[in-house]
């Protein structure tokens, strides 16, 4: 069947593998075996141009890469010479590897003797409480902070001084601080101390309407299946028992959408597929649309993750995935596999960080700390905004590779949603 079936005025009815369609094409159309699912083809399936969350911090990240475009201004090639030895201020400087406002700032990643505190320091990085005694060369320590570029091209460490985080006498001031450090950082409590720290466990049973309020979507969703729409067609007009006939959809997406040429997750299909048959306007990240989100991979449940990655184009979908994964962007410059892949299973600050696999068989998932449902597009653009990127929409095709990539290290592990998450 082709999606044209539905649009204009050829109204097609589908029940139980019958068509009733008002033109003799339209029937003769519909005798294949596996039908396609009718889409829109042509509108986006969110706001051009898109703009961010409210409550979202507002700053323009344009000057930096994105995961659509590349704009970061080229690392330093030299080492900057300095004129002198270092004659910073220590004290400044340790209220400046404190100060979370910079980027979120050293203790994010590294433990730096008495400047830990209640900082719940990270510990993606080395311990540096003993930096002072490793007969670090000023030169090498400013320029480290600077921009680690000029010695590790594949640093983790965020460019400081090249990206406007820290001028030059802040940097000053820190590494006159880092020279300061000479013994093992001594910790309150073991929360402070990310070694000792205890891993954060979700134990909450998901499925549980009062533990997991995004429960309350699966209701909102099956009223919104059976509502009619101005055209006279609801869900169910098509689909008279989704929970036999959708049991395994949500499991096996997202999927080479060849009529796009992109890749369509199960969002992107609510917005596409509604629109072509029961013209409802479920543009992505609206409640309707993730409402639906929630229930068809809720009637999923249990079906192990298994994406079709049999074609060329899915399989080069994948491969765009994995290099966009580990595509540095933002002023932070960082990537994907920076902190899911690196630095996973580690702290950055007091969040622990998970690694790709077991990040993907739980969305949508109920956010309890925003009291709010966030479907897996919504996170990729929160993880961009996080490191100071400009986020695409949701339905970027980046974000399709990144998705169907994600999908194929998940695969086996059993769809649970709504999924519950801090
Ligand atoms: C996102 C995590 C992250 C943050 C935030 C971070 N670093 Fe690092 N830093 C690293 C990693 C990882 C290394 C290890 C080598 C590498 O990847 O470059 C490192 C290495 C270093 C080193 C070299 C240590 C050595 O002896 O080899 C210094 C010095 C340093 N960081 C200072 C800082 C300072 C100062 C700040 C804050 C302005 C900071 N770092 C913030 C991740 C981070
Ligand atoms: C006019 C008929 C019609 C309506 C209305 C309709 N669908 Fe479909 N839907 C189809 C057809 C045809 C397919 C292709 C598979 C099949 O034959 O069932 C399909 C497939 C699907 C699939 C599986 C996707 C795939 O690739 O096979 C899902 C999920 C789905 N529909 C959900 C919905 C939801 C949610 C709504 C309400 C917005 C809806 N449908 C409304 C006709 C309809
Ligand atoms: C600066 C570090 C950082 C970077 C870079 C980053 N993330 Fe995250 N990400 C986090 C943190 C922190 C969390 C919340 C803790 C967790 O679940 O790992 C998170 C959570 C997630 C989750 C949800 C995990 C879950 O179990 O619910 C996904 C999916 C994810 N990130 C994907 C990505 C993708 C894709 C990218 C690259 C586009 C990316 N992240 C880049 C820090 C990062």
């Amino acid at each position: 069947m082709r999606e044209g079936i539905l649009s204009g005025n050829a109204v097609a009815l589908i029940v139980a593998g019958a068509v009733l369609a008002s033109g003799s094409q339209a029937l003769a159309q519909a005798t294949p075996a596996k039908r396609e699912a009718p889409i829109e083809l042509k509108a986006d399936a969110s706001p051009r141009p898109w703009k961010r969350y409210p409550g979202w911090p507002a700053r323009d990240y344009s000057k930096y890469n994105t995961l659509a475009n590349l704009a970061t201004p080229p690392a330093p090639k030299e080492p900057r010479k300095l004129t002198g030895p270092i004659t910073g201020d220590a004290k400044k400087g340790a209220e400046l590897v404190a100060d979370r406002a910079r980027g979120g700032s050293c203790l994010a990643c590294h433990v730096m003797g008495p400047a830990g505190g209640a900082n719940l320091p990270g510990n993606v990085a080395p311990d540096l409480s003993e930096i002072g005694n490793a007969g670090r060369e000023d030169e090498w320590l400013f320029n480290y902070v600077y921009d680690a570029r000029v010695y590790n091209p594949e640093t983790v460490m965020p460019p400081w001084g090249s990206h406007g985080f820290f001028d030059e006498a802040e940097i000053n001031d820190i590494v006159a601080f880092l020279k300061t450090l000479k013994s093992p950082a001594v910790f309150k409590t073991e929360l402070d101390n990310p070694e000792k720290r205890p891993v954060p466990v979700e134990k909450r049973d998901n499925l549980d309407p009062i533990e997991n309020p995004a429960m309350w979507a699966v209701e909102k969703a099956e009223a919104l299946f059976k509502q009619r729409t101005a055209s006279g067609f609801a869900c169910a007009t098509c689909h008279n028992d989704p929970k036999t006939q959708f049991k395994t959809w949500a499991a096996a997406m997202p999927k080479w959408e060849p009529r796009l040429n992109k890749v369509l997750g199960v969002e992107e299909f609510i917005t596409r597929h509604a629109k072509a048959t029961t013209g409802a306007d479920w543009m992505m990240e609206t409640d309707d649309n993730r409402a639906m989100s929630v229930y068809l991979h809720f009637l999923a449940n249990g079906e192990p993750i298994k994406v079709d990655t049999a074609s060329a184009e899915a399989k080069a979908a994948i491969a765009r995935g994995v290099e966009l994964s580990k595509r540095k962007v933002g002023q932070l410059n960082m990537a994907c596999t920076d902190c899911h892949g690196i630095a996973a299973n580690k702290w950055i600050r007091g969040q622990w960080l998970g690694e790709p696999k077991g990040q993907y068989d739980h969305f949508p998932t109920w956010r309890t700390n925003l009291l709010a449902i966030w479907d897996i597009r919504q996170r990729f653009q929160w993880c961009q905004v996080n490191i100071r990127a400009d986020e695409l929409p949701p339905d970027a095709k980046e974000y399709g590779d990144l998705e169907f990539y994600l999908a194929t290290q998940n695969e086996g592990l059993k769809l649970s949603v709504p999924g519950i998450r801090h």
